[in-house]
C-alpha cells in the first residue's frame, strides 16, 4: 500500500487537523503516523476508545527501540494504538528533545510505511525543509502534500519550499489550501501562483477552513460533525487521494511492462 506525507512550509496551516480528518475518512485501512519532530499533538488533543487517555509511551520512540532488528507491519502496529472512533495512530515523540532517540529510524521507517501490506499510511511530517530530520519519510512517500492557507505569506513560503523540495523529492507533489469555503477567489489566487511556477504540482485540493469542524479534532467538538464543511470537503479529498495512491506508480507499471509480454499489463 502507499505512504502519503503531509507537511507545511511555515506557520500552522492545519497539517495535523487535515491528517486526522483524512485518516478518519480514508476509504481503506489506514495508519496515521505522527512524524513531526516538534512533538505529538494527537496525544494531547485526542483520546482512546471510551475517552481514555492515549498511551504516550507507545509510539515512535518505543518503535525505535523495538525496531532495531527490523521493521514490518507487525512491529509498526504493535507500537500504534487506536483513537476513539477507530483510527489507528502511531504517536510521535513527546518533545523535540526525544528526537535523538530515533535518529537512525527515519529512512527505514519511510520505506516500511510505503510498503505496508495492511494499511496505507498518512504521515504528519509537520514543517519541512531540506535539513529536517524527517525528510527521509517525505522522500519515501508516493505522494507529498504541502498544506498552506490562502494568505500571501503562507503562499510565499509554500512557493519557496516547493522550489527547494523538488530537488530532494521524486514523489508526486500536491498542494492543499485550507481556506473558508466562500473564499474561492483567494484559493484561485493560490492556484495562479502555482501555475506561474516551473514546478509540476500534480494535484490540488481546497479543504474548508471550518472552526466548528476543526474543534472535533482539537478535543473540543460538540454537535454533528458529519454536517460540517470540513467533513464534506475532507470526504471528497480523502476519496480522491486514496484513489491516486491506490493506482500503481509509473515505476511499478514500467517494471511490470518489462516483466510481461506486451499487451498483458493493464493499468
Ligand atoms: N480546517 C480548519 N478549519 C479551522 N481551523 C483549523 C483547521 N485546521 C486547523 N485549524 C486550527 O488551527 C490550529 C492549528 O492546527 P493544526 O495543529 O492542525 O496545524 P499544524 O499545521 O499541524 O500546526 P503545527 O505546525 O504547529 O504542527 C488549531 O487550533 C486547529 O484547530
Ligand atoms: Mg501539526
Amino acid at each position: 500500500m502507499a505512504l502519503v506525507a503531509l507537511a507545511s512550509a511555515k506557520g500552522s496551516p492545519g497539517v495535523t487537523t487535515a491528517s486526522l480528518v483524512l485518516g478518519a475518512l480514508w476509504p481503506r485501512q489506514v495508519l496515521l503516523a505522527e512524524c513531526d519532530p516538534a512533538g505529538s499533538d494527537v496525544a494531547i488533543r485526542m483520546t482512546a476508545p471510551g475517552g481514555q487517555p492515549l498511551n504516550s509511551d507507545r509510539g515512535l520512540l518505543s518503535l525505535a527501540a523495538a525496531g532495531r532488528k527490523g521493521l514490518g507491519d507487525e512491529v509498526i502496529m504493535a507500537h500504534s494504538q487506536q483513537l476513539d472512533g477507530g483510527l489507528d495512530v502511531m504517536l510521535g515523540v513527546r518533545s523535540p528533545e526525544q528526537i535523538g532517540g530515533i535518529a537512525g529510524l527515519w529512512a527505514p521507517l519511510g520505506l516500511t510505511f510505503n510498503q505496508m501490506h495492511s494499511a496505507d499510511v498518512l504521515a504528519d511530517c509537520g514543517r519541512i525543509g531540506p535539513a529536517s530530520p524527517q525528510l527521509p519519510v517525505v522522500q519515501a512517500a508516493r505522494l507529498v502534500v504541502l498544506v498552506c492557507t490562502a494568505t500571501g505569506s503562507s503562499v510565499a513560503h509554500l512557493r519557496e519550499r516547493l522550489s527547494s523540495l523538488v530537488h530532494h523529492v521524486d514523489a508526486r507533489l500536491a498542494v492543499m489550501v485550507v481556506a473558508d469555503p466562500k473564499r474561492r477567489d483567494g484559493v484561485k489566487q493560490v492556484w495562479s501562483v502555482l501555475d506561474a511556477m516551473s514546478i509540476q504540482i500534480h494535484h490540488r485540493w481546497h479543504l474548508a477552513y471550518d472552526p466548528v469542524g476543526a474543534s472535533f479534532f482539537d478535543g473540543r467538538g460538540h454537535g454533528r460533525l458529519e454536517k460540517t464543511a470540513l467533513i464534506r470537503t475532507g470526504s471528497e479529498i480523502a476519496a480522491d487521494m486514496a484513489s491516486i495512491v491506490g493506482m500503481p506508480s509509473q515505476y511499478e507499471y514500467d517494471m511490470a511492462q518489462a516483466a510481461f509480454p506486451e499487451g498483458e499489463v493493464r493499468r
